[in-house]
């Protein structure tokens, strides 16, 4: 159980508040202009990521205080609670052990007295043994045909991780096609099955669960749609796999207990692309590759756990959120990565961000009294420049933005990427450092305008610069590159969510919405107008009944 600490009740919060105070009246353009060694002094490198922080609004005095914050609210503590199997997942009873899933160095860890290693690397030489079986063609379809073909199904983190990291580890492909069902929508599966053929397809119904409405309904379709060509029950077990903790349910479906890739309920789902829910990119990229993703993570793990705090990475991140959310009132950041495969990255974090930390209620159950998670969001550079970064550079929020790119191009044509990363590097200077009215006025001297135009046009002109970023670029997109990026940014959400004392790995929030939708399905069977409900809620269901005669 982790402690709950009021952050905001610490002498660091208060002593922070007062910083930020000062640290207003000046500028990171100052700050670079107070100090060449910027970022020699503010900036890490791990493995092959080159981790920029420079370009953020703080001293040795604001990071001095970020620190104690972290000691004051007990980060080590919860650390080693996390890596221990402690259940840190307290309102479900649960430990947190994505991490013991890339424990490449296979040390004990100990959930309810049993070491969960051996149960952990059982499951990976299962889906290694599978997926050299399907890429050998020796796994074959219904009619004696190799499998061409993956279907995913399922949705939040039985799906958003899959499909982030096959997309970004697309030169890694081998010869079966990835394919992604989530969306309870039926375009989703209809337009996927168009695609496929149900002698060569596999079929992984991929849910923590197996009650996930969106996914049984899908893998229902599916199951239909296969059936429909194949005729034969007895063919299901060749197109089916599940990647569940719920036997029980898997069996009832109708698949075969061995054809079950099996985790665990100390992982979350947001956090489960380590455990069989992998499978998928397993399958995409190769068992080999999937690990390598492991071990890439599994470096991360072992850093956030020994770095001190001032050179650990994933700490600095969380706590550079903390000090723009907390005390500059930011409500939201950008992950911008120059990467056209890494175009999912953000949706990913997304789900892993806000549905870890978008809570208002302490780990004491009272409503917490300062900002917790940040809205993230983010597209790929440089389609963001011509579209959302006008607001980043000239709006009224302030916006801290990560920009991601990697050195070398998997696709090194022409002159692309130096374009690319041209723009990479542009961008952070001109968030932080904007262009002056002097700068404007002289540019506009030197193109002959008139002192009327000028007059007139150089407010819109100006860049106030001071706009926050961390540059993150590494060699080039590999597996282990991969890994260790998303470990990083997890870990970031795990310190954020210890230091906001809040829980991280609930997720209650999606309750009510799939309790009342629950409610309302058997209301649409019949064409009877409803009363049972609010005003607009009656109004919007009576109007589609209506409209769908
Ligand atoms: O959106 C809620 C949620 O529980 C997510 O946390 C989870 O990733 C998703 O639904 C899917 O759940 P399951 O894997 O159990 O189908």
């Amino acid at each position: 159980m982790l402690k709950s600490i009021n952050p905001s009740q610490t002498q660091a919060w208060s002593e922070l508040g007062e910083h930020a105070g000062a640290m207003k009246e000046t500028s990171i353009k100052a700050l670079f202009g107070e100090d060449n060694e910027r970022f020699n002094k503010y900036s890490l490198q791990f493995e092959d990521i080159l981790f920029d922080y420079s370009k953020n609004l703080i001293t040795d005095e604001t990071l001095t205080k970020l620190f104690a914050l972290a000691e004051q609210t007990e980060l080590k503590q919860a650390i080693a609670a996390m890596f221990g199997g402690e259940k840190i997942n307290a309102t479900e009873n649960r430990a947190v052990l994505h991490t013991a899933l890339r424990n490449r160095s296979n040390t004990e860890v100990v959930v309810d007295g049993e070491n969960v290693m051996p149960l952990v690397n059982a499951e990976l030489a299962k889906m290694k043994a599978f997926c050299e079986k399907v890429h050998s063609g020796s796994w074959t379809g219904y009619t004696g045909k190799a499998i061409t073909d993956v279907v995913n199904i399922g949705i939040g983190g039985s799906d958003l991780g899959p499909v982030m990291v096959t997309e970004s580890l697309k030169p890694y492909w081998k010869n079966v096609t990835p394919h992604f069902v989530s969306n309870v929508d039926g375009t989703h599966i209809v337009e996927i099955l168009k695609k496929v053929d149900p002698e060569t397809t596999l079929f992984l119904i991929a849910s923590k669960t197996f009650t996930t409405q969106e996914t049984m309904t899908n893998a229902h379709s599916a199951r239909d749609w296969f059936l429909n060509a194949a005729g034969d029950e007895a063919h299901v077990a060749k197109h089916f796999a599940a990647l569940s903790t719920n036997k029980d349910s898997v069996v009832a479906f109708g698949i075969d207990a061995a054809n079950m890739f099996e985790f665990w309920d100390w992982v979350g789902g947001r956090y489960s692309l380590w455990s069989a829910i992998g499978l998928s990119i397993a399958l995409t990229i190769g068992y080999d590759n999937f690990e390598a993703i492991l071990q890439g993570a599994h470096e991360v793990d072992l850093h956030v756990q020994q770095a001190d705090f001032a050179e650990n990475i994933p700490v600095l991140m969380a706590l550079l959120g903390i000090w723009y959310g907390n005390f500059f009132d930011a409500d939201s950041e950008a992950i911008l990565p120059y990467d056209q495969y890494m175009h999912r990255f953000a949706a990913y974090f997304q789900q892993g961000n806000m549905e870890s930390n978008g809570k208002y209620v302490s780990r004491s159950g009272e409503a917490v009294d300062y900002q917790t998670g940040p809205i993230i969001w983010g597209e790929p550079g440089t389609n963001g420049q011509h579209a959302f970064y006008q607001l980043i550079h000239q709006g009224t929020k302030l916006i801290p933005c990560d920009f991601l790119a990697p050195a070398v191009s998997h696709n090194p044509t022409g002159d692309h990427h130096p374009k690319l990363l041209a723009n990479f590097f542009a961008q952070t200077e001109a968030l932080a450092f904007g262009k002056t009215k002097q700068q404007v006025e002289a540019e506009f001297a030197a193109a002959g305008k008139s002192a009327a135009d000028v007059a007139e046009l150089v407010p819109h002109k100006v860049f106030e610069g001071n706009r926050p970023t961390n540059s993150i670029l590494f060699k080039q997109m590999t597996p282990a590159t991969l890994g260790r990026l998303i470990a990083l940014y997890e870990h970031k959400i795990f310190v954020q969510g210890v230091i906001w004392n809040i829980y991280s790995f609930d997720q209650w929030g999606v309750e009510l919405g799939k309790q009342l939708a629950s409610q309302i399905l058997p209301e649409l069977d019949d064409d009877a107008d409803v009363s049972s409900h609010d005003s607009s809620t009656n109004g919007l269901i009576n109007t589609y009944k209506a409209w769908r005669k």
